[in-house]
């Protein structure tokens, strides 16, 4: 392991670091556009310049590898000096339509603009206009923002592996484009987006949504497969703006894919359940009339593979205590699709590996039964044929669900169901990663918290809190020993023996 001096401090840096990364690694945040942790350096932007005594002039950072002995300096009058010529190139053709770029607010080129060139320009000539328009289905590119960092067209040839990007011309017409009849169109296309450190590539489903230091961005998990990617979701005036992928390791790198990025729009829809009818009440004394009357087994419970930890753990208490069977509504579509750091799942729940571990082999819906209890979490899913004849042939319904669907009609007890993106639990991922999902925005008011009414059926002393209800969860599942949301964390943790 070198040991370098970065700004009169020892470091030890492990050997093949750039120094770029080694000031990374000691939380010195270094200036800089083209290079990004998940791609390889390319020394394009020459932001990143820094001093360093191995060399008599300012070196691009990312590129340089750190050898022993070597000091760095970080800041400076000439490194500013330096970093300020860079900006007055990148801004020469640049628009400067800060006030309407999607990308204001959260802008490297804003940022260090204002921070090293404080608002001015020596630029009198015509600015160079390029192109602005749709690259594919979910992109944009407004070209005279654009710095041609290439991270966008790294991104395709190393992570998608489609190469659907370029860069066109030469000097300062250069510009990104896609080739011709060929629009950028991969499962995890947008990324491009996020990693465009300006406003040059632009989501077309965010476009003009939201400013974003009026938003509210909230740390949790896509649900839209097993996979269990970590994310930030942007919310404005209680409305989903858009997913951004949180960088982990273990999950998902820096990347998510388009499907769960955009698989948002159910939990704003008019189809949403918005009244409820009858009451946790109604399902006890109904289920306890009917297996009085009719015997264990009559009373049946379907779920699915959507509902939190937390959730499935108290159903099983239900389940055991009415010795009711348990039935689970799952959803697989499509193929496993395997990138650099990123897989999207087949399995398009994300919770099927708790499941699996607390109920054994996950049953059908169970027939024949005489009152049944649904609790489904899987947005815009077509209910099966069995569990629409089971439903239609029980004396006793009771629903909570987060759309609406025929079976509301039939129903004796109608709960309004949540969103994973407006409650707190954990999902265990398809690796047995247990992470935590956060409420990042509010429920419709007639929306009935799972786990409180659940506990109510359980005739719980008193309602436990989603944290609550996992630690005692943690005391009966040995997978899940040990565990707490506390040590969850922002990153989650392998469950026990996976
Ligand atoms: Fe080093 Fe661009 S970040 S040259």
């Amino acid at each position: 392991m070198p040991t370098i001096k970065i700004d009169g401090v020892d470091v030890e840096v492990e050997e093949g670091k750039t120094v770029l990364e080694a000031c990374r690694d000691k939380g010195l945040d270094v200036p800089h556009y083209c290079y990004h942790p998940g791609l390889r350096p390319d020394g394009n932007c020459r932001m990143c310049i820094l001093k360093v005594s191995t060399s008599r002039k300012l070196e691009a950072s990312c590129m340089y590898p750190v050898s022993e002995g070597m000091e760095v300096e970080t800041e400076g009058p000439e490194i500013e000096k330096g970093r300020k010529d860079v900006l007055e190139f990148m801004l020469a053709n640049h628009p400067l339509d800060c006030p309407e770029c999607d990308k204001a607010g959260e802008c490297d080129l804003q940022n260090f603009t204002f921070q090293y060139r404080g608002g001015v320009s020596r630029f009198r000539e015509n600015k160079v206009i390029k192109h602005t328009k749709d690259l594919g289905p979910n992109i944009s590119i407004w070209g005279n923002r654009c710095i041609a960092c290439t991270r966008c067209v790294r991104f395709e040839e190393e992570v998608s592996g489609e190469g659907s990007l370029t860069l066109i011309n030469r000097g300062d017409h250069a510009v990104i484009d896609v080739f011709p009849g060929r629009p950028i169109d991969n499962p995890i296309s947008m990324n491009v987006v996020d990693i465009c450190p300006v406003g040059a590539l632009i989501s077309k489903d965010f476009l003009y949504q939201a400013r974003v230091w009026f938003a509210k961005e909230t740390e949790s998990v896509c649900a839209s497969c097993a996979r269990g990617c970590n994310v930030k979701i942007t919310v404005l005036d209680n409305e989903i703006k858009r997913m951004k992928p949180r960088h982990n390791s273990g999950v998902n790198s820096y990347w998510m894919c388009d499907e769960g990025r955009l698989n948002t729009k159910y939990v704003a829809s008019h189809e949403r359940v918005q009244r409820f009818k009858g009451s946790a009440e109604d399902i006890l004394s109904n289920a306890k009339k009917i297996i009085t009357e009719h015997g264990e087994g009559s009373f049946g419970i379907v779920t699915s593979t959507y509902q939190t930890i937390e959730e499935l753990w108290l159903i099983k208490k239900l389940a055991d205590a009415w010795k009711a069977p348990v039935g689970f509504l799952t959803r697989e579509e499509g193929e496993k699709k395997a990138y650099p750091g990123i897989t999207i799942e087949p399995d398009k729940t994300p919770n099927r590996r708790f499941a699996e571990k607390l109920f054994g082999k996950l049953e059908g819906v169970p027939s024949g039964c005489k009152g049944l209890l649904l609790i489904n979490g899987i947005p815009d899913y077509p209910y099966p044929s069995e569990l629409t004849k089971a439903a239609e042939a029980a004396e006793f319904l009771a629903i909570s669900d987060i759309l609406k669907s025929p079976l509301l009609a039939l129903a004796q007890v109608v709960l309004p169901g949540r969103t994973w993106a407006e409650k707190e639990g954990t999902f265990m991922n398809i690796d047995g990663r247990v992470q935590r999902i956060r409420p990042a925005l509010n429920a419709p008011p007639a929306a009935q918290e799972e786990i409180s009414w659940l506990q109510e059926c359980a005739e719980t002393e008193k309602i436990a809190s989603a944290e609550e209800v996992f630690a005692e969860a943690a005391q009966g599942v040995p997978a899940l020993s040990d565990l707490n949301y506390s040590k969850l964390g922002n990153q989650g943790i392998t469950a026990n023996g996976i």
